[in-house]
């Protein structure tokens, strides 16, 4: 039998935790919904756009020409095993950080549609989706103004008990990889192709 005092510890620590996660949820304005996560279901939400003067399917066609991400990504790989991609396609996204070892996820694709320029994967992780669901939308949507751009947008968003401790542990990490990918290598790779 543990100590009282053990116990009593541990159930400080509980409340502690329980005191922080409750302030922890992103506002709900800004949370996204994803094909499964609802705006009010959402614990959270990472992402990241960007607007580029170039044709809405260009941009598209470089987002998802995985195969090709070696060329101008030392970030982030995507592999899958066979393409055309289409729902149910099992992946892996393999990150990298200066001076750290590479990262890998896997992630089952649940939404691919080039007409509407939509692409949407879940996280395969080790708890069940009850617990903890992770899904990650890409769109690039034509603007009207001003004409000749679009925008790419990207977000992670999460639901689940455990979606409580992403909070505060990874989703500083997953919005600095979006941005990195996104500023420092989609932008720059953009702009170098439809310049
Ligand atoms: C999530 O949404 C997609 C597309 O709307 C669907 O195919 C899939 O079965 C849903 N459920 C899970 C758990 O991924």
């Amino acid at each position: 039998m543990p100590s009282r005092a053990l116990l009593a510890a541990l159930v400080a620590i509980g409340a502690l935790l329980a005191a922080i996660i409750q302030i922890t949820p992103d506002k709900r304005t800004e949370v996204l919904p994803t094909p499964n996560i609802s705006q009010k279901e959402a614990v959270g939400t990472a992402g990241y756009s960007a607007r580029f003067h170039a044709p809405a399917d260009e941009v598209w066609s470089k987002v998802v020409d995985f195969p090709s991400y070696h060329k101008w990504s030392s970030s982030l790989k995507v592999d899958f095993q066979g393409y055309p991609l289409k729902v149910g396609s099992v992946g892996t996204l393999v990150t990298t950080k200066p001076g750290k070892a590479p990262e890998e996820n896997r992630v089952e694709i649940i939404i691919i549609d080039h007409q509407a320029r939509i692409l949407a994967w879940r996280a395969i992780l080790p708890v069940s989706a009850s617990l903890l669901l992770v899904e990650r939308v890409q769109q690039v949507a034509e603007l009207s103004d001003p004409p000749g751009w679009c925008e790419y947008r990207s977000w992670d968003s999460w639901k689940g008990p455990l979606g409580y401790l992403m909070q505060w542990t990874v989703k500083k990490v997953i919005k600095e990889g979006i941005r990195t990918w996104g500023d420092q290598e989609l932008t720059k790779y953009i702009n170098s192709v439809v310049a």
